[in-house]
C-alpha cells in the first residue's frame, strides 16, 4: 500500500471515496467546486480521479488496513463501486464513522440474489428468480417455466460480465460450474419495452429527492445511450418515480441511489437492480438538470438541503466505449467534427488504455427537442472513433 500525501489545512468537511474511477472523478470535480477535500482509495495510481485527489491511497478495494487509513483521513466516507469491503465498513460505522450509503445497504446490494430477496420481502416488484443451488433437481420452479433464461453471477459482476443467456435446463449446471464468480442465480427474461432508471437522493434528515426518469439503451448488456425525458406516458413516469422512491425508502442510509427498471407489457414495471452510488445513467444530469447527480450525492452525504432537480432541456448521453478489436493505448479520431455539434459536451475519463467495451468517456447533447438531441447524438457516434496508437 502506498499513500501520497499533500494535506492542506481545512475548514470544510473532507470526503473519502473508495474507488477512483470516472464516478469518483466526477464526485471529486463537484467537491472541488465547493472546495471540499477529497481523499481517494484505488489500486491504480493513474486512476481517473487521481489528478483531483488531495490524497491517493493506492490499494485494493478490499484492503481493510487501507480502508481504515482512508477513514482516519476524512469526515465522511463514501464509495463509487460495490466492490468495497462491506464488513470493515460495517465495523467502522459501528465505531461511529459517518459512512454513506449505510454499509448494511452495500452488503445487501453487493449480492444480486440477496438484493432480489430483500426487494421481494419488501413487496417491491422483481422478475421471478431463484438461486441455482436451490433449483437443482426441481423442475416445477416458476422461474424454469420459460426458456431462455438469464443466469447471473451473484457477486462481482458488472457491465453484463457475469450474465449468461441459457436455452435449456442442462446448461444451468455447466455455466454454474464457472467457480470464479461464486454462486449463481437464474432469472426469467423480461421482454421489456424499455429500460428505465431513476436516481434518488436522501439525506440524514430524511429529505428525499428524485431525478426525472431516464430511458436507457444497452448494447451487449452495457449502457450505450440514455435519453431524458424518457419517451413514456405521464402516468408511467409517475409510477417509475414512485417505485424508485419506495425502493430507497426501504434501504438504510444517505446518498444517491440508482434504481434500474424494466418497463414490460401493460405498463408493468419490474426492478432490475439498485446501485448505491452515482450511476452512468445519471450522467445526463450534469448538463441536463439544475443539479447533477454528483452534487446531489455530496449534499446527501453531508446532510445538506436536496433541491428538486429540474430538467433544463431534453438531453441524450452516449457512452464512449473501447472498441472490441484491440487493447492498448489509443487516440480519438474525429474530435474536430465532434466538437462542431451544437449543444455537445465531451467528457473524457483520462484512462490511458482502451480495452474492449471499457468506458473511456461520454458525450452529452442538450437540444430544444429530444428528437434533435437524438439526431445529433447519431452524428456524434458516427464522428468519433477510438484508434489504436500503434
Ligand atoms: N431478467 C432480464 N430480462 C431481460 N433483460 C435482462 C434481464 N436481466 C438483465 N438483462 C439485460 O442485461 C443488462 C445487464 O444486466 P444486469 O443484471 O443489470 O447486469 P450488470 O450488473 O452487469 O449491469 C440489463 O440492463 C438488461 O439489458
Ligand atoms: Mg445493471
Amino acid at each position: 500500500m502506498h499513500i501520497t500525501t499533500r494535506i492542506i489545512p481545512q475548514s470544510q468537511p473532507s470526503i473519502g471515496i473508495i474507488g477512483g474511477g470516472q464516478l469518483g472523478k466526477m464526485i471529486a470535480q463537484e467537491a472541488k467546486r465547493m472546495s471540499l477535500k477529497v481523499h481517494i482509495l484505488d489500486p491504480d495510481p493513474e486512476c481517473p480521479a487521481s489528478s483531483l485527489a488531495d490524497d491517493l491511497i493506492v490499494a485494493d478495494f478490499r484492503n481493510q488496513t487501507a480502508i481504515r487509513n482512508l477513514s482516519d483521513l476524512v469526515d465522511v466516507l463514501t464509495y463509487e463501486i460495490e466492490l468495497a469491503d462491506s464488513d470493515v465498513l460495517i465495523d467502522l460505522s459501528r465505531a461511529k464513522k459517518a459512512i454513506h450509503p449505510a454499509p448494511e445497504t452495500l452488503k445487501i446490494i453487493q449480492n444480486k440474489y440477496r438484493q432480489k430477496v430483500f426487494l421481494q420481502e419488501k413487496n417491491l416488484p422483481v422478475p421471478n428468480f431463484a438461486l441455482v443451488e436451490d433449483i437443482d433437481g426441481s423442475t416445477n420452479n416458476a422461474v424454469l417455466k420459460h426458456f431462455p433464461l438469464v443466469l447471473k453471477a451473484c457477486e462481482n459482476s458488472y457491465d453484463g460480465r457475469g450474465n449468461r443467456l441459457i436455452y435449456e435446463k442442462e446448461e444451468i449446471t455447466n455455466v454454474a460450474s464457472e467457480k470464479s464468480f461464486g454462486k449463481w442465480m437464474v432469472e426469467e427474461i423480461i421482454p421489456f419495452r424499455k429500460e428505465l432508471s431513476v436516481m434518488v437522493a436522501r439525506n440524514e434528515s430524511g429529505q428525499v429527492s428524485s431525478f426525472p426518469v431516464a430511458e436507457n439503451k444497452h448494447s451487449d448488456s452495457i449502457l450505450d445511450t440514455t435519453l431524458v425525458p424518457a419517451r413514456i406516458s405521464k402516468c408511467t413516469e409517475r409510477m417509475a418515480r414512485d417505485i424508485a422512491e419506495r425502493t430507497v425508502d426501504v434501504l438504510k442510509g444517505s446518498g444517491i441511489f440508482c434504481v434500474e427498471m424494466f418497463l414490460a407489457e401493460n405498463e408493468k414495471i419490474l426492478i432490475n437492480e439498485i446501485a448505491p452510488r452515482p450511476h452512468n445513467s445519471g450522467h445526463y444530469s450534469i448538463e441536463g438538470c439544475s443539479i447533477s447527480q454528483f452534487e446531489q450525492h455530496i449534499r446527501a452525504i453531508l446532510n445538506l438541503p436536496l433541491p428538486k432537480p429540474q430538467l433544463m432541456s431534453p438531453t441524450v448521453m452516449v457512452n464512449i466505449l473501447g472498441p472490441k478489436e484491440f487493447e492498448g493505448e489509443y487516440y480519438l479520431d474525429g474530435l474536430n467534427e465532434l466538437l462542431t455539434i451544437d449543444g455537445l459536451k465531451l467528457h473524457l475519463y483520462g484512462k490511458r488504455i482502451s480495452k474492449p467495451r471499457r468506458k473511456l468517456g461520454h458525450v452529452t447533447i442538450t437540444a430544444a427537442s429530444i428528437s434533435d438531441a437524438i439526431d445529433r447524438s447519431k452524428k456524434a457516434k458516427s464522428n468519433l472513433r477510438i484508434m489504436n496508437k500503434i
